[in-house]
């Protein structure tokens, strides 16, 4: 039949070769499947030793299998394997060079399996090699923050709530929120492995097999804990690759936020750091600039991770048991989300331990906006046994008396603070110091600098066994 005859009037002009053309543009995955060769020649070697260890079929096809896999898996990996779209995807791709290789015995290799399981089976194997390199990636990003935790566990900066100035804290506290953050992150990746290292190879199409198959040592020699335990669920449940699209936008979101923290702190107006120039670019145009492009390309990148969850949730949400092919969209967004996800923590590790930090800045701003007021108020409480409802008004008067006269808290003199309340003493300077304010924040889990090096001194424990 010609290519003409069979285009179709209506949508011939994009796929000039008719009907059969688009349902194959539509339906094959090898496009972005072939990501998976590794884990499909894996699973595909573990299942047929399997097959011939039960007696399933015989060692000699089984040496076959193997051998023509391996060498498969030569080819691809030097380039010289050529991909078909009419083979649909990595497993027919795979199937059908193995039969050009070895002959007939290449047809023994799907005996008591369907594509299911072995879609199911490869792709639990790349997603959870992918929670390594993230866990190991979330790993890299903490100890970043550890070290410049280290360095300013003491250095003060202004602690913000509303972006407003609250109180005084110190930059190694604020670094140690975040791997507070991302260790969370962490964790989840190591629930998550946990949860989904079973193996569902064997399910076959959905219902098992009446062949005499060992499911227990396919999953042992793929490295999972056990075989997952019902067939039906074993090939229709994507929730690894949701827990992994889950997990990376919440990192992502994380993400997001410092990006937005050192985009701000990067402007002259606030200038705390200074990133490097492997970090920033100039413009083309205004000389004066450094754009933090790369945080912002974090901020905006975290856009497109949400997305594919939210992508994968809206394809899987209903499907009735089992597999339908609406599953195939599993992977390009697990891959994106993969990638975009690795290159954020490279970028952001790379930016927390490049920054330069401004001690000088971040003091100056630390002690504006009147941060020690609640200090002034605690002492009121505290020395003349005020309840803190009215030292907060007291406060409030003194806030409003430096404000009149243009300065810092600690700039009003002692007749001035007695003025309005006459039980005040000179006592009081010493906690109106921004330094002083964050050394008296010694609750667990407070700003002061021997309480930032105690979380510290944790979290490099917990994150070396992490
Ligand atoms: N390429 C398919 C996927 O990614 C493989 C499984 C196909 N199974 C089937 N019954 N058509 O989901």
């Amino acid at each position: 039949m010609s290519d003409k005859k069979a285009s179709n009037a209506m949508w011939g002009g994009r796929f000039a070769s008719g009907p059969a053309a688009i349902m194959e543009a539509i339906n094959a995955s090898i496009g972005f499947d072939k990501k998976l060769y590794a884990q499909d020649i894996r699973g595909s070697i573990a299942h047929s030793e399997m097959l011939a260890e039960t007696g399933i079929i015989e060692e000699k096809d089984q040496e076959k299998i193997a051998h023509g896999l391996n060498t498969i898996l030569k080819e691809i990996e030097s380039g010289k394997f050529e991909f078909s779209t009419r083979l649909e995807d990595i497993h027919m791709n795979v199937e059908a060079r193995l039969a050009e290789l070895i002959g007939p015995a290449a047809g023994r290799l799907h005996t008591a399996r369907s594509r299911n399981d072995q879609v199911a089976v490869d792709f639990r194997l790349w997603v959870k090699d992918e929670f390594h390199r993230v866990a190991e990636a979330l790993k890299g990003l903490i100890e970043a923050f550890l070290k410049r935790a280290e360095e300013h566990a003491a250095t003060v900066m202004p602690g913000f709530t509303h972006l407003q100035t609250a109180q005084p804290v110190t930059f190694g506290h604020h670094c140690m929120a975040y791997v507070e953050m991302f260790a969370r992150d962490l964790s989840r990746v190591r629930d998550a492995i946990e949860r989904m290292d079973e193996s569902p190879l064997g399910a076959a199409a959905l219902a098992g097999t009446g062949f005499p198959i060992d499911r227990f040592r396919t999953a042992k020699a793929l490295g999972f804990r056990e075989p997952t335990r019902n067939s039906l669920d074993s090939v229709s449940d994507r929730d690894y690759a949701l827990e992994f699209l889950a997990i990376a936008a919440i990192s992502a979101t994380h993400l997001s936020r410092l990006a937005e923290e050192i985009v701000i702190w990067s402007t002259p107006q606030f200038g705390f750091v200074r990133l490097s120039d492997s970090f920033s670019t100039g413009s083309s145009i205004m000389p004066q600039k450094k754009n933090p492009d790369a945080a912002e390309l974090v901020r905006a990148k975290t856009g497109r991770v949400n997305g594919h969850l939210i992508g994968l949730l809206t394809v899987m949400k209903g499907l009735p048991l089992t597999y339908s092919k609406d599953m195939q969209e599993d992977k390009e967004a697990v891959f994106d989300a993969a990638e975009t996800l690795d290159l954020m923590l490279a970028a952001m590790t790379g930016m927390v331990g490049d920054m330069q930090v401004n001690e000088a800045a971040m003091k100056k701003a630390a002690g504006s906006g009147y941060s020690t007021a609640t200090d002034l108020a605690d002492w009121l409480v505290r020395t003349l046994g005020l309840p803190f409802r009215e030292a907060h008004h007291v406060t409030g008067r003194a806030v409003a008396l430096a404000e009149s006269k243009k300065v810092g808290l600690e700039k009003l003199t002692l007749e001035d603070l007695r003025s309005i309340h006459d039980g005040i003493t000179a006592d009081i300077f010493s906690v109106l110091s921004v330094q002083n304010s964050v050394k008296s924040r010694t609750s667990f889990g407070g700003t002061a600098p021997a309480e930032v090096r105690r979380q510290i001194r944790y979290w490099k424990k917990r994150i070396a066994k992490a």
